[in-house]
C-alpha cells in the first residue's frame, strides 16, 4: 500500500488501542538524525503499566485546521501534552497524507501515574502510532500484513519518542542495528528467543520520587554529544546488546540480573561525566540498590535492578522467588518509596474496543 495514494472515502471513524510501558535492560542514550540510536537497546514489555488511547476522526470542516482537534488527558485536557502531540502529528504529514484532511479528537489514560518513573511517552507514543496506522488503513480500505503493521508503528512511534518503538512487540523488544541479526535503527523488532525462566520476570517498580524529572531524557541524548566516553559508551551497549541475547537465550539469571545493575548504574555514570552533569538518584534510590544487592547475597537469589533517567528503581526479580521477594519489598523497600507498582513482563499492544471499522488485530 502506498501511503501517498489519495484516500477513496474521507470518513468518520474511532479506534482505539491499548499499549504497554517498557522498561530497558540495556538502554538508549544518545541519538542523532530523525530519532535514531547511537546504540542498540533491549527492553522488557510491561503488562500493568498501559496507556489506552482513543482516536476519533473526521473530515474537517472548511474553517477548520486539520490536525489534533482535542486531546483529554485522564479525562481533562492537559495543553503540554497537547502541544507535544500537536507537534508529533505535524512532523507525520508527509508520512500520513491523511493528516492534512481530518481532524482528531484524542482521549488518552493511563493505567498509572503520570511521571512516577514508568516511562508515559513509550506507552503514549506506541499507542498513538497504532491508532494512526489504523486510521490510514480505514481510510484507504486496505490493510497491510500484520508483522508489516506493527514494523510501520513501530517506526513512527520512534518519531514520538526513542523508545515507544519497543513498546510494539512483548515479551521483550530489541531495537537498533547490533550487528547480527534481523535488527535495524528505524524499528525496533520482537526478542522471541528467550529461555522459558524468564518468562516470569517482575519488576516492581520502587517509586522513590513521582514529582517531574529536572533532566528531560531529550536533553540527556543531547549531551551525549560533548560527552568523552560516547564512543565507548556506544560500543559497550552494543556487545552488552548482544551478551543479554545469549543470557536469554541460554537462562542464565544470574548474569542477566548483573548485567541490568550494571547498565542501570552506567545510564547514571553517564550523566555524571557529561559536560552538564546532572544528579537524578536520591539517597533512597542508593539504598534501595544496596537493599537489593544485600538481599540477593542473603536469600542467594537472582535479583537485580534497573534504574531510568530518574530516581525510581526498578526492582527485577523472577516468579518462582515471589514470596521471599514480597517479604522484602514490604519490610524493606516500601519504608524508603512513595510506592510500589507491581509490574511484569507483558503481552504487547492489544487493539481495544473502539468503535472504527476495522480491526481483529489485538
Ligand atoms: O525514549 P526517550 O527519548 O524518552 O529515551 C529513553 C531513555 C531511557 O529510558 C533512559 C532508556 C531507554 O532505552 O528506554
Amino acid at each position: 500500500m502506498n501511503p501517498s495514494t489519495e484516500p477513496k472515502v474521507l470518513e468518520e471513524g474511532r479506534v482505539s488501542w491499548s499499549s504497554p510501558s517498557n522498561i530497558a535492560i540495556v538502554k538508549y542514550w544518545g541519538k542523532r538524525g530523525e530519532q535514531l540510536p547511537q546504540n542498540a537497546s533491549l527492553s522488557l514489555t510491561l503488562s500493568a503499566s498501559q496507556t489506552q488511547m482513543r482516536v476519533s476522526y473526521a473530515p474537517k470542516g472548511p474553517k477548520e485546521s486539520p490536525g489534533l482537534r482535542s486531546f483529554l488527558f485522564q479525562g481533562l485536557e492537559k495543553e503540554r501534552f497537547k502541544a507535544r502531540i500537536q507537534n508529533y502529528l505535524h512532523g507525520l504529514k508527509d508520512r500520513l497524507g491523511f493528516l492534512d484532511r481530518v481532524c482528531l479528537d484524542i482521549e488518552s489514560e493511563n493505567t498509572f501515574p503520570h511521571s512516577c518513573g514508568v516511562a508515559s511517552s513509550a506507552s503514549a507514543f506506541s499507542a498513538l502510532a497504532l491508532c494512526l496506522c489504523e486510521i490510514q488503513e480505514e481510510l484507504m480500505g486496505a490493510s497491510l500484513p500484520r508483522e508489516d503493521f506493527f514494523r510501520k508503528a513501530s517506526c513512527l512511534a520512534r518519531l514520538g519518542s526513542g523508545s515507544a518503538c519497543r513498546s510494539l512487540y512483548a515479551p521483550l523488544a530489541l531495537w537498533g542495528n547490533v550487528g547480527q541479526g534481523p535488527f535495524v535503527d528505524d524499528h525496533a523488532l520482537p526478542f522471541r528467543e528467550i529461555h522459558p525462566d524468564f518468562l516470569g520476570l517482575r519488576d516492581d517498580i520502587c517509586i522513590v520520587d513521582g514529582g517531574v524529572k529536572p533532566v528531560s531524557s531529550s536533553l540527556g541524548h543531547e549531551l551525549m554529544e560533548g560527552n568523552p566516553w560516547a564512543k565507548i559508551r556506544y560500543a559497550t551497549a552494543n556487545r552488552r546488546v548482544r551478551q543479554l541475547m545469549d543470557i536469554l537465550k541460554s537462562g542464565e539469571v544470574w548474569d542477566f540480573m548483573e548485567l541490568a545493575c550494571a547498565e542501570g548504574m552506567a545510564l547514571h555514570g553517564l550523566m555524571w561525566v557529561s559536560p552538564r552533569p546532572s544528579l537524578l538518584l536520591k539517597p533512597a534510590s542508593l539504598a534501595i540498590m544496596e537493599k537489593v544487592i544485600e538481599c540477593r547475597r542473603r536469600h542467594k537469589i537472582p535479583l537485580g535492578f534497573t534504574v531510568d533517567a530518574g530516581p525510581n528503581v526498578h526492582v527485577l526479580s523472577l516468579d518462582r522467588d515471589r514470596k521471599t521477594v514480597a517479604a522484602f519489598l514490604k519490610e524493606e523497600l516500601a519504608p524508603l518509596c512513595e510506592r510500589i507498582i507491581e509490574d511484569r513482563l507483558g503481552e504487547g499492544p492489544r487493539r481495544t474496543a473502539g468503535e472504527g471499522q476495522g480491526g481483529g488485530r489485538g
